[in-house]
């Protein structure tokens, strides 16, 4: 399977479906939507559509009987990338290739489409239609995940941890701060990234009405790809082509505590291919079809070697 391919052609199915569900929001102040619009219009890999499109898939249904709920991830996830790129933040001036939307409509602005992307999401969630496979108990569960992934246990918590471990390093590394360190990152990372990558596949699965057994070994799985994408995406921050990532990169400026900065660019991506191996077994249990699986597979191997 040409993983590349498989993900491009599955994210044209998310973009042209994205700016529908914004415009589909009538009575939104015209200034705010399109600050919403801007940061959604300008792509991005689609990873977690993506993902929550095949892990429903391996049940048997169709990933575009899910796409709304696909939709609504991406919006969270572009908000927590409106918001992380915020002066008060990262202070980032490039995203997705663009200046960032506080740069172009001002922060103020910036902060409300957040704000309007993370709440408008669960309007798309939860008031599209689906078919009569995807059932409301499943629905419900969908909006759960979604809720807590991204929340004070999830995402958000993340962030506060990110910002709050921001100088650490500045003392030098000695063992015992490598240690801590890295605790400290575990920390992190599981949440500012990985819980909504773990989101994707858990809310496929939760559509699917998948049997909890497969549920939580696909809960894994998305644990150990969204660790792996993290540490990916610090080495990128030191080692990859910024007009690839469509971003500038401000780890260093910002003294972030990050795999790269903590054990260097080789020790970072011997922790990225551990943490890609334990990810690919967690597959071999989940009971369903073939495709979809080796498509999510796929997906692990591409997050670690992905340059974007
Ligand atoms: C960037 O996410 C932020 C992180 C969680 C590392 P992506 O690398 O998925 O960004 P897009 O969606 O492709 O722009
Ligand atoms: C961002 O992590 C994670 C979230 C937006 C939740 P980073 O700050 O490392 O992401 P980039 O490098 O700006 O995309
Ligand atoms: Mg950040
Ligand atoms: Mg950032
Ligand atoms: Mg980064």
């Amino acid at each position: 399977m040409d993983i590349e391919k498989y993900v491009k052609r599955r994210a044209e199915a998310v973009n042209s479906a994205l700016p529908r569900f914004v415009r589909g929001l009538a009575g939104a102040d015209p200034r705010l939507a399109e600050a919403m619009a801007y940061p959604l219009a300008a792509g991005g890999k689609r990873l977690r559509p993506v993902l929550l499109g095949a892990a429903y898939e391996i049940f048997g249904g169709k990933a575009g009987d899910v796409l709304p709920a696909a939709c609504a991830l991406e919006m969270v996830h572009t908000y927590s990338l409106v918001h992380d790129d915020l002066p008060a933040m990262d202070d980032d001036d490039l995203r997705r290739g663009r200046p960032t939307t506080h740069k172009v409509y001002g922060e103020a602005l910036g902060i409300l489409a957040g704000d309007a992307l993370l709440t408008d999401a669960f309007t798309v969630l939860l008031s599209s239609r689906y078919p009569a496979r995807v059932k409301p108990a499943g629905l419900a569960a969908a909006a759960r995940v979604l809720a807590s992934r991204a929340g004070a246990r999830g995402m958000v918590s993340g962030q506060a941890a990110d910002l709050g471990a921001e100088g650490f390093l500045r003392g030098g590394v000695t063992p015992a701060r490598r240690r801590k360190g890295l605790e400290l990152l575990a920390y992190i990372h599981l949440h500012k990234t990985a819980d909504l990558i773990t989101a994707a596949v858990e809310m496929g699965a939760a559509l699917a009405g998948a049997p909890e057994k497969d549920f939580k070994a696909l809960s894994s799985f998305g644990r150990d790809i969204g660790l792996c994408f993290q540490v990916a995406d610090d080495i990128l921050d030191v080692v990859g082509d910024k007009k690839k990532l469509g971003k500038s990169g401000s780890d260093a400026r910002n003294a972030k505590l990050t795999f790269a900065s903590l054990l260097g660019v080789d020790g970072a991506r011997c922790k990225a291919e551990a943490l890609m191996r334990r990810a690919l077994p967690r597959l071999a249990g989940v009971r369903g079809a073939a495709g979809p699986k080796a498509a999510l597979a796929g997906i692990a191997e591409f997050v670690y070697r992905r340059d974007n």
